[in-house]
């Protein structure tokens, strides 16, 4: 279904308080591409576009094997839960993507992560981030039917992260969410005043999603304070570790917390290494507190450097499509990984994306960010990370796994589904539902960084096989063709290799593409086009296998992703039925059968998500992104000077 035909119109000043007009969509108008600068668009629907990065030199070689094992591999991660990949909603913005409360939940959202239930039997999301520092949470609620309100910027904050107001409805929001489409939650709990600790974000936290808390993210990007004025600019690892002391004091104090070991930390993300942290004491002293620990990593910045100068999206866009960054970005934590392991905690990538300040544009919202993303999704879970949250901070981003539509089309436009959404769709398959899955890292191909894969353990034996080719090229000559065999003579085992597999491919015409790309068959649709329900016919390709030489031969397209299922216990594993997926219309009320019901009115689209809600306006909380917005527009879209339409909403600039 195409809403977007004609709504914005604008001619703006780029300041100040407008009115704008939207109308009903005109049947039959045409949308065409603005002219503006990219720039002056807000970023979530930019339309910048690359040009793909010439074929590699030497070319890579387009045909070799693959030797799995039965019985296991050197080098397989510890066992990986489907809802490996989460999402980490900033804090700021969780009212516009969740509802404002647990009557009024988006029905998008619900659909996105019943899809991720349905695969994997469950998901993971983070509320958090720079603007759970300063956040002032009311346990009474907020009234006026919001449960975000952004009271102040400060000025002398780099970040220019609002200080906000957070209702409990927030939280009702969320239980809700949890008890349709089984979510599990890492709360943000603020840091930044520990004279004052304000845990009240905890105790309703705890008393309102009981078990489907997983735990309470005490501080965030720690090592960054000092740079942004929120303690003095020396600021240490030895003093984090005794401001987590003050705090965890004021946890073990407060009556209305029960259980004071869910603490996830230290989510330092820049300056420290975990080792220095650890070296000041930090697990040793609180390990009965910590339930997890946690880094945050983006794979690049664009942040402007010392000279103020910002990374071009073309420049930064070949490293993306190299095997070379997840390894190389994941080699620091290897040591971390391997003491969690033996402390027993869980380790998690709490907040990630491809760039920091934003991300790329015409990069972070393209198919060569999709491949990135399951690339490091697969080397995190190598690594024996236990999960990666993928951060949505907004449409001051272009990273977004997900976006909801801005205030003034929220009453009829839909949702935008970017790349991170499918990563997160496609590791749910690629790990599905067993708990089990052990992965590693093949360096297949001579470790050629255009084409890695991975391999994908259930109890010891080969499941499935994840194949990448990071090259563009049209002409096909990039195609590669992976010979996979489990046991026999290469192996000095029986022949395991089956008679025939299933492959899932995710294609889109090119690395740079934006839109158009294809899960098996499925999309999600363009900008602004999602109810967050997969469309189209879920397509999956049997291969048969050559039984003399006990090869499967899987041809990758360039550029593209192939996830090949190595039994039929594997297939159907990661093949929910559509029938037993449960989907959430604009039409939804309660009474139907669920427990806990959230009521769903078709006027839900109609209140939520209000970006540019005068008493909503929603501050960047990425540093050097704010500021470039200076006036909202759809560039898609038809843009018209003037009123077309009766209907008016008052709308504040973002600023
Ligand atoms: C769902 O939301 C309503 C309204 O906020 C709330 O009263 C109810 O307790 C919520 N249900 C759960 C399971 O949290
Ligand atoms: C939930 O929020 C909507 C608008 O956002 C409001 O109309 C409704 O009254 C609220 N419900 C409750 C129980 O607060
Ligand atoms: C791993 O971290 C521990 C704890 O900080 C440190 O003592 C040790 O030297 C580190 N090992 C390596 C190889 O970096
Ligand atoms: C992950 O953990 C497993 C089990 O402890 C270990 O054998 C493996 O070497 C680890 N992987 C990495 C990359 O450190
Ligand atoms: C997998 O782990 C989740 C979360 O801990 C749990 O709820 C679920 O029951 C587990 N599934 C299986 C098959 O063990």
């Amino acid at each position: 279904m195409i809403f977007y035909l004609s709504f914005l119109l604008l001619c703006l000043p780029a300041f100040g308080e407008v009115t704008i007009y939207t109308q009903l969509p005109l049947l039959g108008a045409t949308p065409t591409t603005s002219a503006l600068p990219t720039d002056t668009a807000a970023a979530a629907f930019d339309n910048t576009s690359l040009v793909p990065p010439p074929i590699p030199s030497p070319p890579i070689p387009t045909q070799f094997p693959i030797q799995l094992f039965s019985g296991g591999m050197q080098g397989l991660s510890i066992p990986q839960s489907g809802a490996f990949v989460g999402f980490s909603v900033e804090l700021s913005v969780a009212n516009q993507v969740f509802g404002n409360n647990g009557t009024q939940i988006n029905p998008p959202i619900l659909n996105l992560l019943a899809n991720i239930k349905a695969r994997a039997g469950h998901s993971v999301v983070r509320v958090g981030g720079n603007t759970q520092e300063k956040a002032v949470f009311f346990p009474e609620g907020l009234g006026g039917g919001e449960s975000i309100l952004k009271t102040s910027d400060d000025a002398s904050d780099p970040t220019d992260t609002p200080t906000i107001d957070v209702g409990v409805d927030l939280i009702y929001a969320m239980a809700n969410i949890s008890a349709l489409v089984n979510t599990q939650w890492y709360i943000g709990v603020p840091f930044n005043d520990t004279s004052n600790p304000r845990l009240e974000i905890a105790e309703s936290g705890e008393q309102i999603l009981g078990d489907f808390l997983l735990g309470l993210q005490l501080a965030n990007e720690p090592d960054l304070y000092g740079d942004h004025g929120l303690r003095p600019s020396n600021y240490s690892p030895a003093n984090f570790v005794t401001d987590y002391g003050v705090m965890i004091q004021a946890f073990q104090s407060d009556s209305s917390v029960q259980n004071k070991s869910k603490l996830v930390g230290p989510s330092i993300c820049c300056n420290w290494s975990p080792e220095q942290v650890f070296d000041a004491g930090f697990l040793t002293d609180y390990t009965s507190e910590l339930a997890y620990l946690s880094v945050e990593q983006y794979a690049d910045t664009r942040c402007p450097d010392g000279n103020g100068n910002v990374k071009q999206s073309q420049v930064a866009l070949p490293e993306y499509l190299n095997h070379n960054l997840s390894v190389s970005l994941v080699q620091p934590y290897l040591n971390t990984s391997a003491i969690a392991q033996e402390n027993g905690k869980p380790f998690i990538m709490m907040e990630t994306n491809t760039a920091s300040c934003g991300g790329f544009p015409g990069l972070s919202d393209s198919f060569a960010a999709a491949l990135w993303g399951l690339d490091w999704a697969l080397q995190l879970a190598y690594a024996n990370f236990s999960g990666a949250m993928m951060h949505l901070g907004g449409q001051d981003d272009y990273y977004n796994p997900f976006t909801p539509p801005p205030g003034s089309l929220a009453r009829k436009a839909q949702w935008t589904v970017g790349p991170m959404y499918y990563v997160s769709l496609i590791i749910a398959e690629a790990f599905g539902p067993s708990n089990a899955s052990r992965v590693v890292d093949l360096f297949q191909n001579s470790n050629n960084d255009f084409t890695p894969g991975y391999a994908i353990y259930e109890n010891g034996n080969p499941m499935r096989v994840a194949l990448f080719n990071f090259v563009s090229d049209p002409s096909g000559a990039s195609n590669y063709t992976a010979d996979i065999s489990i046991g026999g003579t290469g192996a000095g085992q029986p022949n395991a290799s089956p008679s025939q597999v299933s492959v899932r491919y995710f294609s889109a015409p090119s690395v740079t593409s934006k839109t158009g790309f294809q899960w098996a068959g499925q999309n999600f649709g363009d900008v602004l086009e999602s109810d967050g329900t997969l469309q189209g016919t879920q397509q999956t390709i049997t291969i048969d296998c050559d039984t003399s030489a006990n090869t499967c031969s899987i041809p990758v397209p360039a550029p593209g992703f192939a996830l090949v299922f190595l039994t039929s216990q594997a297939l159907q594993e990661s093949s929910p039925n559509p029938a037993a997926q449960t989907t959430f219309s604009t039409t939804f009320t309660s009474g139907a059968p669920l427990r806990n019901t959230a009521t769903i009115n078709p006027s839900v689209l109609a209140t939520s998500n209000g970006y540019g809600g005068l008493n909503q306006q929603i501050g960047s909380t990425s540093f050097g992104s704010s500021g470039a917005v200076s006036v909202f527009v759809l560039p898609a879209f038809v843009l018209l000077c003037g009123a077309i339409g009766s209907v008016f909403v008052n709308m504040g600039l973002l600023q």
